[in-house]
């Protein structure tokens, strides 16, 4: 395993993604973790990454200096090497030249972490610090035009430190970079695999769960999916799931959930028809928040009953993943947690008492998807779109009724069959569709129609942070519309979202 510190980057789960690329297993902390911890970690390794701050400020984060007493190789990246270099006494200075962009890039010799790299290449630079002079023990490895000091080491205490970026794809020897630092510096052996990942989770659930029951609020999503077949896969019929059908879901898809993963997989689930309880309270709302406010405050209360008909359930498993865990690193603040205010479940009930398993909180979706497939998920379901918790209630903009919902179904139905028609679903991140609350007019056969204009959002992105709209061919946009505006009655007029994450989020509400 390598540990990563984070020292802010915007580009450190980059680097967690790049090492385990390499089959090797990655794991990002604070600078303020123990050593003991790191000790218990037994990392192979340890990357320092990049960060906002500039090393000889007062609050500048760091690590404790007895992370050199460890005996670890240490990989700094930018910051990461300033701090590096800071630490055994060099010095570093805020740069007449600031650097940004691409370098070519002078490597001295073809050794350690540049082996195998031609002599001439680029790389990607982004400071506007630099070191101006080295410590004892260390050495210059490559410089640029502009950055004398561009890569150091200290042989003899297995230090490694770069100024530029390896991470990111405008290094085009990054990856060998990082590929000499994991197996020729820190002997690590490229053996993480989803199928062992897979294996050490099942054991892991095992152990902890013994006899006792475990909960599960299946959405039918891939990650409570794939979190439910390796908990079943642990435990069997000890787990539980709930799906709670909150009358807001897509057309079908209660059904298709249902079969999949009882008939198919044979998991254990509760289908609870919760529809009234959820849309009776929401037939006056309009505003956003107060629609995700009720549908969380329903869904609990729902989950909440079935779970406490479950004797001796001690267990709660959820299907949170890496971005929602990561603790980032405020340059003056100290550790503070971005986890998204949405996500899945939200929280336990303060009464439930349950302890959380959740056994997918180091994984990425792209590898959460990987191992779907490799214990048994149905692409149906691996390469199933995000769908939100509040579902169709924050695509139809205004009042939720029966009525609207079905309108909206159907349009759903018909984008989401054209677009798997056309082969494009898998490189889209999300596509749904919106209904707005104005009517335009139109003209159908001979006569003038007054009816629902429909909104269609397709996106590709990486981890929903940020998002753009996806080029879809035209040829395509005109057979949704034609489609939908033939079939569906009540909607006379489509709309295509060109609008990008920031400023735009990717639902409507
Ligand atoms: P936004 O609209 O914030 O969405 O760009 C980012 C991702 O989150 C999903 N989303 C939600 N998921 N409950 C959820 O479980 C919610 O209230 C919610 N709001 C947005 C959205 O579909 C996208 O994948």
């Amino acid at each position: 395993m390598i540990l990563i510190i984070d020292f802010g980057s915007q580009y450190n789960q980059l680097i967690a993604r790049r090492v385990r690329e390499c089959n090797v297993y990655s794991r990002i902390e604070p600078p303020n973790i123990e050593i003991s911890t790191i000790k218990d970690l037994a990392p192979k390794g340890i990357i320092l990454s990049g960060g906002p701050s500039s090393i000889y400020e007062n609050n500048s984060p760091k690590i404790s200096n007895d992370i050199f007493k460890l005996g670890i190789p240490i990989l700094g990246i930018c910051y990461g090497m300033q701090f590096l270099i800071n630490s055994f006494g060099g010095e570093v200075n805020k740069t007449s030249k600031r650097e940004y962009g691409f370098a070519k890039l002078n490597i001295k010799d073809n050794e350690c972490i540049f082996k195998s790299i031609s002599e001439n290449t680029t790389c990607w630079m982004s400071h506007g610090d630099s070191i101006e002079n080295l410590p004892i023990g260390f050495e210059i490895t490559a410089s640029t035009e502009n950055t004398g000091i561009a890569a150091v080491r200290n042989k003899e205490h297995n230090l490694y430190g770069v100024q530029f970026h390896p991470e990111v794809e405008h290094t085009p020897c990054g990856k060998t970079i990082i590929q000499n630092f994991l197996f020729d510096i820190c002997k690590c052996s490229p053996n993480w695999t989803m199928k062992s990942f897979a294996e050490d989770a099942i054991a892991q659930i095992k152990e902890t769960v013994k006899d006792k029951q475990v909960i599960l609020a299946l959405s039918g999503g891939v990650d409570s999916s794939v979190t439910a077949v390796l908990v079943n896969k642990a435990i069997g019929n000890q787990l539980t799931c709930i799906f709670v059908d909150n009358g807001l879901l897509r057309k079908n898809e209660a059904k298709k959930i249902k079969k999949i993963l009882t008939e198919h997989l044979k998991i254990n689930i509760k289908f609870i028809n919760a529809k009234s309880k959820f849309l009776r309270p929401l037939s006056k709302i309009i505003d956003p928040e107060k629609k995700r406010k009720i549908i969380g405050k329903v869904f609990m209360d729902v989950f909440e009953a079935e779970a406490k008909k479950i004797k001796n359930a001690e267990f709660l498993a959820q299907g949170t993943l890496y971005p929602d865990v990561i603790e980032s690193v405020s340059p003056f603040g100290g550790p503070s947690s971005v986890i998204k205010s949405h996500h899945n479940v939200g929280g336990l009930p303060k009464n439930m008492k349950l302890k959380l398993i959740e056994p997918l909180k180091y994984l990425f979706k792209d590898e959460v998807r990987i191992l779907g497939t490799e214990i048994g998920l149905p692409d149906d379901i691996v390469w199933r779109h995000p769908f939100p918790g509040p579902g169709l209630a924050i695509r139809i903009i205004g009042k939720v009724t029966l009525k609207r919902l079905k309108v909206l179904r159907e349009v759903d139905f018909i984008l989401i069959e054209e677009i798997r028609k056309s082969g494009l679903y898998r490189s889209l991140w999300q596509s749904f569709a919106v209904l707005l609350p104005l009517k335009s007019v139109g003209i159908m056969g001979d006569h003038r129609t007054y009816e629902n204009i429909a909104a269609i959002r397709a996106v590709t992105s990486r981890d929903a942070m940020t998002a753009d709209w996806a080029r879809l061919p035209h040829e395509l946009l005109n057979n949704i519309s034609n489609r939908i505006i033939n079939e569906v009655s009540g909607v006379n007029r489509i709309v295509y979202d060109i609008s990008s994450k920031p400023p735009s989020t990717i639902e409507w509400e």
